[in-house]
C-alpha cells in the first residue's frame, strides 16, 4: 500500500476551506506583550477560580457537568433544563449548527461578523447566505427578511449561483457583535424572531453590555442563546461556554455532544468563578468606564475614529493608513492588536481594553505614532 494516496479520500469540498486567520502569540511570548488583539481579559481569572484550579484533587478523573450545568441556570436566571455546556462557544457554534444543518442547508451570515458562523459553517457542508451588514455595520433586517422569504439568495463563494432554492434555517448574529462592537437593537431583534428560522444570538460580550436575551429562550421556541466565560471571567484559555435553548433543542444538543468537552479544570474554574461574581463583575465595571475613557482619547487624536462599543474592546477607523500599518507600528512597541485581512475592514483596527496602566501605553504608542 506505499503508493496509497490517502488524500483521494478527504472530502472534496474542503479542498478550497479557508482556515482561521487569526494568529496566536507563542506560549513563551505571552508575558513579552500587552495582549489587546483576541478581545480577552487583562484582569485574567478570579482569586476564588485560582483557588479552586489549585485545590481540585481530581484532574485524572472525568468530571460531569450536571452542577456546572446548574450553577450557570442560576446565574442565567432560567431552569438548568435550557443549559448545554460546552469547550467555548466556539463548540456550542458547531454543535448548534450540526443538529439542525443537512448538507446543503443554509446559515445567514451578516459579515463582518465573527468569523467562526460561516468556517463552522463550510465545515458542516452547509451554505452561507451572505447578507452584509450596512456602512455603519448595522445589520440590514429588510435583507435578512428578503433572504428568508424567497429563500433566493447569492452564496458567498460562488456569486453566479444566485436564485438557489434552498433550506434556510439559521439566522447566526453576535450582539455585541465582533468585531464592531454594536448591539442589534430591540426592534430588530423582534423582527429576527418574527421569522421562520432560529435566531443564533450569540452574546460572548453580554456582561460588558449588561443586557442578554438568555430570560426569553423559555417562551421563544426559536431562540438560541450562546455565552461563554472567556471574555468577563477571564477564563479563556480554559475553553467554557455554553448555550440556553429551548428545551427540546437543547436535549438533543446534549444527546449529541462529546460527553467530556468541558475539561475538569474549565469545570471549576467556571463554577469558582459563578461563586466570585463581585469580583469580577467590578472588573468588568473597569473595563467598561475605561472603553468610554479610551473612545474619547482615541477621537482626540488625528487618525482614529471610534466607533461605539457596547463590549471589551473598540472598532476604530484610521485615516490616512491602513489598519495593518497601525498594527505592525504598534507591535514594534510590545503592543498587539487586530488589523484585518478583508477589503472591507482594511481601514480598521480593533484594540481590546486592557488594564489602565496597559490602556495608558496604548494611549501613549498610538501619540507617537501619529506623531
Ligand atoms: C462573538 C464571539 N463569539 C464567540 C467567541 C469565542 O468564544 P470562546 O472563547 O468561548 O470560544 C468569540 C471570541 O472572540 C467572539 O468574539
Amino acid at each position: 500500500m506505499t503508493n496509497f494516496d490517502s488524500t483521494q479520500l478527504l472530502r472534496q469540498d474542503l479542498n478550497d476551506f479557508p482556515p482561521y486567520t487569526m494568529g496566536h502569540t507563542p506560549l513563551a511570548d505571552l508575558g513579552k506583550y500587552i495582549k489587546l488583539d483576541l478581545n480577552e481579559h487583562s484582569y485574567g481569572p478570579s482569586p476564588k477560580a485560582l483557588a479552586a484550579l489549585a485545590a481540585m484533587p481530581h484532574y485524572h478523573r472525568y468530571v460531569e457537568q450536571e452542577e456546572l450545568r446548574k450553577a450557570i441556570a442560576r446565574y442565567v436566571g432560567v431552569d438548568a433544563a435550557h443549559i448545554v455546556t460546552s469547550n467555548g462557544a466556539d463548540e456550542i457554534i458547531d454543535l448548534v449548527q450540526r443538529i439542525f444543518l443537512d448538507r446543503g442547508d443554509a446559515i445567514i451570515d451578516c459579515p463582518p461578523s465573527f468569523e467562526m458562523f460561516s468556517f463552522f459553517a463550510r465545515l458542516n457542508g452547509a451554505r452561507i447566505v451572505s447578507v452584509p451588514r450596512r456602512e455603519d455595520f448595522s445589520v440590514d433586517v429588510d435583507a435578512v427578511e428578503k433572504a428568508i422569504s424567497d429563500c433566493r439568495f447569492q452564496i458567498s463563494d460562488s456569486p453566479n449561483l444566485q436564485s438557489t432554492i434552498c433550506n434556510l434555517k439559521l439566522v447566526s448574529l453576535a450582539s455585541p457583535s465582533n468585531p464592531d462592537g454594536s448591539m442589534l437593537s430591540h426592534a430588530d431583534v423582534e423582527r429576527l424572531l418574527a421569522l421562520p428560522a432560529i435566531l443564533v444570538l450569540d452574546e460572548a460580550y453580554a456582561e460588558f453590555a449588561g443586557e442578554s436575551y438568555a430570560t426569553r429562550v423559555p417562551t421563544q421556541p426559536n431562540l438560541i442563546v450562546l455565552r461563554t466565560f472567556s471574555k468577563w471571567a477571564g477564563l479563556a484559555g480554559l475553553r467554557v461556554g455554553y448555550c440556553i435553548a429551548p428545551k427540546p433543542i437543547a436535549t438533543k444538543i446534549w444527546q449529541c455532544k462529546p460527553p467530556e468537552n468541558v475539561n475538569a479544570a474549565g469545570n471549576v474554574a467556571a463554577r469558582a468563578s459563578l461563586d466570585d461574581l463581585e469580583y469580577l463583575m467590578a472588573n468588568v465595571r473597569r473595563i467598561v468606564a475605561e472603553r468610554e475613557r479610551l473612545s474619547v482619547e482615541f477621537a482626540k487624536l488625528g487618525f482614529l475614529q471610534p466607533l461605539p462599543s457596547r463590549a471589551n474592546f473598540i472598532l476604530c477607523r484610521v485615516v490616512g493608513r491602513t489598519g495593518k500599518e497601525v498594527r505592525d507600528a504598534l507591535a514594534v512597541r510590545g503592543i498587539l492588536i487586530r488589523a484585518f485581512g478583508a477589503p472591507r475592514l482594511r481601514e480598521y483596527i480593533r484594540i481590546a481594553i486592557g488594564t489602565p496602566e496597559e490602556n495608558e501605553a496604548v494611549l501613549r504608542a498610538l501619540k507617537e505614532i501619529d506623531g
